[in-house]
């Protein structure tokens, strides 16, 4: 196996420190590790056992690198990743940029890992809480087939990076001093505007992930229908979501309903999906504490729904992991196997 050179762009950022963690415990064969970040904080970051440099984003010194990680922003994404791709690297990115763009392909490499061809040498992972049910729901869909989901988010909220994390952990420490009953009423909490979320998220969970459109879906909500009838290959599948931000650190959460296009039994239905998930007994559900830092789509709670026909599930994934740092690792791997590099 050839040891390659690489560069992660964000590596000082929630996911950017997932990546170099999966990098190391899945020992991908690195010879090089190159660091890149905004430069406004001069801090390294530990791989394989030592502190790295973080430097300033520099294209120059990006494009050397056989494989390039893109775990930063839209912005940075848009203005580098189709350029060096261009230049002969691989380009994986995790940000939203490319996601709807005809040439590049949007891959969860146990999904549609064949459509990584060297065609294009950018690829693009898909959004956190489109991977949970991309995965658990891939094998009903390929089988029987999926006419229409329903689909409910509790999404954590490093899902909506550091800066909102930060957000979290200062109306926590400011406000849970009056958490008791010591007036013998449940407090009414009165917590100020946050710097980067729409709402408080102390003690609290709002409808809104991204911005509303003018039909009032939320960016989020529009991103998991899209991008999983691209991954796919489902135009004509159809979607109704709800995204939403609960106080929880890592672990999305979903409900899903999806109507099949034949009813299938319960046993069959659970076989499809451990498949490609981890599927849980009813009472061993999963949740955002049990799936942190964990690799697999977690599914439970198999049943029925309106009719025979319609499949009901809970699945459980962390974001930061298979929803971001874990799937762009093993899109690198999927590039290695298939002996493109
Ligand atoms: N969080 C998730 O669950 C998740 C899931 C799927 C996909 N994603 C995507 O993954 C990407 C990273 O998300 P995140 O949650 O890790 O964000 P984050 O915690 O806010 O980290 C952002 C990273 O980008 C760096 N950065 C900012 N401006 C830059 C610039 N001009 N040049 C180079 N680096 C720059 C930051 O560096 P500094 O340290 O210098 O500020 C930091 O390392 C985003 O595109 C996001 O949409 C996130």
């Amino acid at each position: 196996m050839p040891k390659l050179s690489a560069a992660v762009v964000g590596a000082t950022g929630l996911v950017g420190r997932e990546l170099l963690f999966f990098l190391e415990k899945r020992k991908f064969p690195l010879q090089d590790i190159n660091c890149f970040s905004s430069g406004k904080l001069n801090d390294g970051v530990f791989f394989l056992g030592k502190k790295r440099p973080v430097k300033k984003f520099s294209f120059n010194e990006a494009k050397k690198n056989q494989i390039i990680f893109f775990v930063s922003s839209d912005e940075v994404s848009r203005r580098w990743a189709k350029k060096l791709s261009a230049l002969g690297s691989w380009v994986i990115d995790d940000s939203s940029a490319f996601r709807d763009d005809p040439d590049v392909p949007l891959v969860i490499p146990e999904v549609n890992g064949e459509e990584i061809t060297g065609k294009s040498r950018l690829i693009a992972g898909p959004n956190c809480t489109m991977t949970g049910l991309g995965v658990a729901g891939y094998w009903l869909h390929k089988k029987i087939g999926v006419k229409e989901i329903r689909l409910s988010s509790y999404q954590a909220v490093s899902g909506a990076g550091r800066d909102a994390l930060e957000d979290f952990f200062s109306e926590s420490k400011a406000n849970i001093k009056d958490l008791s009953l010591k007036t013998g009423r449940v407090p009414i909490l009165n917590i100020g505007k946050p710097s980067c979320l729409p709402r408080p998220i102390f003690a609290n969970v709002f409808p809104q992930v991204g911005a509303f459109d003018a039909g009032g879906c939320s960016a989020e909500e529009n991103k998991v229908s899209f991008e999983l009838r691209k991954v796919w290959r489902a135009p004509h599948l159809k979607m109704s979501v709800m995204a939403v931000r609960v106080p929880t650190l890592r672990g999305h959460c979903l409900s899903a309903w999806l109507t099949l296009k034949a009813p299938v039994s319960l046993n069959e239905a659970k076989k499809l999906i451990s498949r490609s998930a981890a599927l849980k007994h009813d009472s061993l559900y999963p949740t955002p504490l049990s799936c942190a830092g964990k690799e697999e789509v977690f599914v439970s709670r198999v049943r029925f729904g309106c009719s025979p026909a319609e499949i009901v599930l809970w699945i459980a994934m962390d974001n930061l992991v298979k929803g971001a740092a874990l799937n762009s690792v093993q899109i690198a791997e999927e590039i290695l196997r298939r002996g493109l590099i």
